[in-house]
């Protein structure tokens, strides 16, 4: 892939000399969804899968983003004297994005940058290609510019930042931060709250974890999620009025229950309900992974998946279609919808023996059902974003 970015990139700027490599992987949650923007838990890891970088600065004013996955869109040209979005930017708005937020927090560059990528995450499928491509750049920009002071925390809240101002979703932390501190074979364990975290061993025996793309995502899906984010927000403050909390991560199930009737809106009260539960199954799943007990977390997982789909509502008929069959086979061990919804993937975890199965049973049985093909990904668990 390396020589293939620095062919494309010196076709279309003339050389590629003291041309930088970097590669940014996706991500895949493995339990712990919408605890993010709730002070509570989550337990992502980062994928083998990514998107690499080409980058090089500029004498001048001008920003140049091309996509080989997108060569029909040609180069798009920015300029450092007018951040802002445009639609015709198209993608590179998420790179934009993050050039506009450095200059937001103090870091204006003072030249331009020409910028070749490719990625092999589905788009849109919930494996985090918007904050593989922002982190991406966010390493990028710190290498070229050499801004020392930036730690790989702060270029995944850089990312966030220029997601929630630049293109409009009020996202978490949880996917810019494991692009941006994935550890190979690891999942990390992050306490959103504080963004103290620790990595966790994924050791899985005779079993791997397998992605199911249902390769559907429905429209809205920015806008539903927003307005999640905003029911859970109302859903504290009512809360606040009669406990002393400042997330819904701070409540055990226990004090939830007790407190729950100042939610006032039954709706309101389930989206909560996923919120807290969801961070202790978080926990629990933590701590069962870490004493070997994988049946739990399998448990544990499909839990999740009932949460999400029945409190949280963020799954949607083909999700619900290939969890169903997941679960109906031997050899699953848990398997649920993974990160923000309407759409997107599976995460499961399968015995090795059954991994065939798995793949070939549920791939005719979802074409049957919805009409086209799925798609499957054995999960290898990579580093986090780096120049190469
Ligand atoms: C999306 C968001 C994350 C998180 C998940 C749901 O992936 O970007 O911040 O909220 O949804 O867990």
């Amino acid at each position: 892939m390396k020589e293939k970015l620095l062919e494309k990139f010196k076709e279309l700027f003339g050389n590629a000399d003291g041309v930088s490599l970097y590669f940014s992987p996706g991500r895949v949650n493995l339990i712990g969804e919408h605890t993010d923007y709730n002070g509570g838990h989550v337990f992502p890891c980062a994928l083998t899968l990514g998107t690499y970088g080409a980058a090089r600065k500029r004498n001048d004013r001008l920003v140049h983003f091309y996509s080989m996955n997108l060569d029909h869109l040609g180069v798009i040209e920015a300029s450092l004297d007018e951040l802002v979005n445009k639609k015709e930017y198209n993608w590179a708005n998420y790179p934009f994005g993050v050039v506009w937020a450095f200059a937001e927090k103090g870091y204006t560059l003072d030249c331009g940058f020409d910028m070749v990528i490719w990625g092999n995450i589905p788009n849109g499928s919930g494996l985090s290609s918007s904050a593989s491509l922002e982190v991406l750049t966010g390493v990028i920009l710190k290498d070229l510019y050499g801004i020392d002071a930036l730690s790989m925390t702060d270029l995944a809240l850089i990312g966030q930042y220029s997601e929630n101002n630049f293109n409009g979703c009020n996202c978490g932390i949880m996917d810019q931060f494991a692009v941006a501190m994935g550890k190979k074979d690891h999942a990390i364990f992050l306490d959103t709250s504080t963004l103290n975290y620790e990595y966790a061993p994924v050791v899985l025996e005779d079993a791997k974890i397998v992605i199911t793309n249902s390769k559907v995502k429905h429209s809205l899906v920015d806008s539903a999620y927003n307005q999640r984010r905003q029911e859970c927000t109302d859903a504290l403050s009512e809360l606040q009025s009669v406990v002393e909390i400042k997330t819904l991560g701070d409540l055990d199930e226990e004090t939830f229950e007790k407190h729950k009737d100042a939610i006032k809106d039954p709706i309101r009260q389930k989206r909560a309900r996923h919120a807290v539960k969801e961070n202790q199954r978080t926990i629990q799943a933590v701590a069962a992974l870490r004493a070997g007990d994988i049946t739990r977390f399998g448990q544990l997982m499909n839990q999740s998946h009932i949460s999400l789909r029945d409190d949280y509502e963020v799954s949607c008929e083909e999700i619900d279609i290939l969890v169903d069959l997941a679960w109906a086979l031997p050899g699953v061990i848990g398997s649920r919808i993974t990160g923000g919804g309407f759409g997107g993937c599976t995460v499961s975890i399968v015995k090795n023996d059954a991994v065939d199965t798995f793949t070939e049973s549920i791939g005719q049985a979802y074409k049957e059902k919805v009409g086209h093909e799925a798609e499957f990904y054995i999960v290898d668990i990579g580093d986090g974003a780096k120049r190469l």
